[in-house]
């Protein structure tokens, strides 16, 4: 079950990173490029979302059974097993929280220039973050890449 949880949610990450990466080309090339949001920028905008909810319901899960999780009063003092208690987790829930909003917000809003310019800012900082906590400092610890 662990060994499981842990490739899907590692893979995962990789099916998250390059949505989100499209997501923001297309955000600002269609926000500065005068495009129509169109059927592939829905699309994309969709998987997206789908890829991160789900990543973050395999993170929760893991959250509880992984053993490099311990009690705070454990982690507080050592700062790979707060990464993984702590600053992991919160990181990637205001990510993914920035994700959905951006997406609702590009959805709601009235013109195409709006819809770009709501992804653009959302997913761009939402992208600072993951690229930070689920990848550069995840491989620094040691994790591997599946
Ligand atoms: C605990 C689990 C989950 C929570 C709390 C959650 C939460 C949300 C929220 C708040 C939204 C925005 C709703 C809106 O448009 O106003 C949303 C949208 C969405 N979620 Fe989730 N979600 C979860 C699981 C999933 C899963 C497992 C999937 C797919 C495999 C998924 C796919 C989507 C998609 C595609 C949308 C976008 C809908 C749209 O924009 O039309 N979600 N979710
Ligand atoms: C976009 C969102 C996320 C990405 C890209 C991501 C990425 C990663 C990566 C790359 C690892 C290391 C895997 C390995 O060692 O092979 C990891 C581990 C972990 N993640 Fe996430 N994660 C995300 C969201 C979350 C969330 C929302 C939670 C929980 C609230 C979470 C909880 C964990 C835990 C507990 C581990 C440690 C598992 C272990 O090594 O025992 N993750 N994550």
């Amino acid at each position: 079950m662990y060994n499981g949880m842990l490739h899907a949610h590692s893979g995962l990450r990789w099916l998250v990173l390059i949505f989100l990466l499209l997501a923001v080309i297309k955000s600002f090339a269609g926000w500065f490029g005068k495009k129509d949001f169109n059927k592939s920028d829905n699309l994309i905008a969709l998987l997206l979302l789908s890829f991160t909810h789900t990543q973050m319901i395999v993170g929760i899960i893991l959250y509880f059974i992984s053993s490099k999780v311990v009690s705070m009063g454990d982690a507080m003092k050592d700062s790979v097993l707060r990464f993984w208690a702590m600053e992991h987790g919160v990181t990637m829930l205001i990510a993914i929280t920035l994700i959905t909003i951006g997406r609702v917000k590009s959805k709601k809003a009235e013109t195409s220039e709006l819809k770009f310019k709501k992804g653009a800012i959302f997913y761009t900082i939402a992208l600072v973050l993951i690229l930070w906590a689920g990848l550069i400092k995840p491989s620094l610890l040691g994790a591997g890449l599946f």
